[in-house]
């Protein structure tokens, strides 16, 4: 429309899209750091995307934090599809009820009429404890849900963000930044390059399934994101961004 066009945005977006290899990029007007309206609008346009690729049969893994919220708060009730599945991509990593991952499964299966599983793991585990839990027959049926999603959202995270979210210690947080961290996704953490350089101790999904799923939408947005997203890039050619000009613009000057 009239606003995109005078801001230029579909130009960004064909940049972002060939400069990061996404199969779609959607960039909505303004700054989420300067403007709270901006994620909203995020929100809303994730989930119209969204609600036009999902199909019978899909299970839908969702990721906690505030950008997934507002997409799933964006979703339209009621959705004409059958045997939906919504499952939270991992287990708990240590944040906000109100945000995380099962509280936003749970609540976008409701608006899609779909059924959903929770996984209720404890954020840190022991090695024996995780050997115990991951045997537990409950919670080998959700893993093998969540192993077998075919559409991925997910928000992402700068690591300074995240580790403080998470209450990562002192070292652990270091240790990242040594390693180069800057951006965070489903419980990786990312170089600028790309690189996976750490990783949240908790179970679901993998990188390699998320290698092979179907579609992969990725929301976030304000231009103080635009390094953590370009860091945590298109891993495949399946990969959706939905994010606003605020990011977008500084995205173009890190490509
Ligand atoms: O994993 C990264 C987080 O999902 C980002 O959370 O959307 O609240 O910034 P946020």
């Amino acid at each position: 429309d009239f606003i995109r066009e005078i801001k230029g945005l579909s130009f960004i977006e064909d940049t972002i899209k060939s400069g990061l290899g996404f199969k779609k990029v959607i960039v909505v007007p303004g700054n989420a750091d300067e403007d709270k309206d901006v994620i909203k609008e995020m929100g809303r346009a994730g989930a119209l995307y969204v609600k036009g690729i999902i199909k019978d049969n899909d299970i839908i893994a969702v990721t906690g934090g505030t950008s997934v919220n507002e997409l799933v708060k964006g979703m339209p009730q009621g959705m004409n599809k059958s045997n939906l599945l919504v499952v939270p991509a991992r287990g708990g990593m240590g944040r906000l009820v109100e945000i995380q991952a099962s509280t936003l499964a749970q609540r976008l299966a409701e608006k899609l009429g779909a059924g959903y599983k929770l996984l209720h793991v404890p954020d840190v585990m022991s090695k024996a404890t995780f050997e115990t839990i991951i045997n537990e027959p409950s919670i080998k049926d959700i893993i093998e849900s969540i192993q077998n999603a075919n559409l991925l959202i997910h928000g992402i995270g700068r690591t300074d963000e995240m580790a403080k979210r998470r209450g990562l210690s002192d070292k652990e947080f270091e240790e990242l930044t040594e390693k180069g961290a800057v951006g965070e996704a489903f419980g990786y953490y990312f170089d600028k390059d790309g690189n996976i350089v750490g990783k949240a101790s908790t179970i679901g999904l993998n990188f390699e399934n998320v290698k092979n799923i179907d579609n992969i939408v990725a929301i976030a947005g304000g231009s103080g994101k635009a390094i953590a997203i370009s860091a945590a890039k298109s891993f495949n050619k399946n990969c959706i961004l939905v994010t606003d000009e605020g990011a977008a613009k500084e995205i173009v000057k890190l490509i």
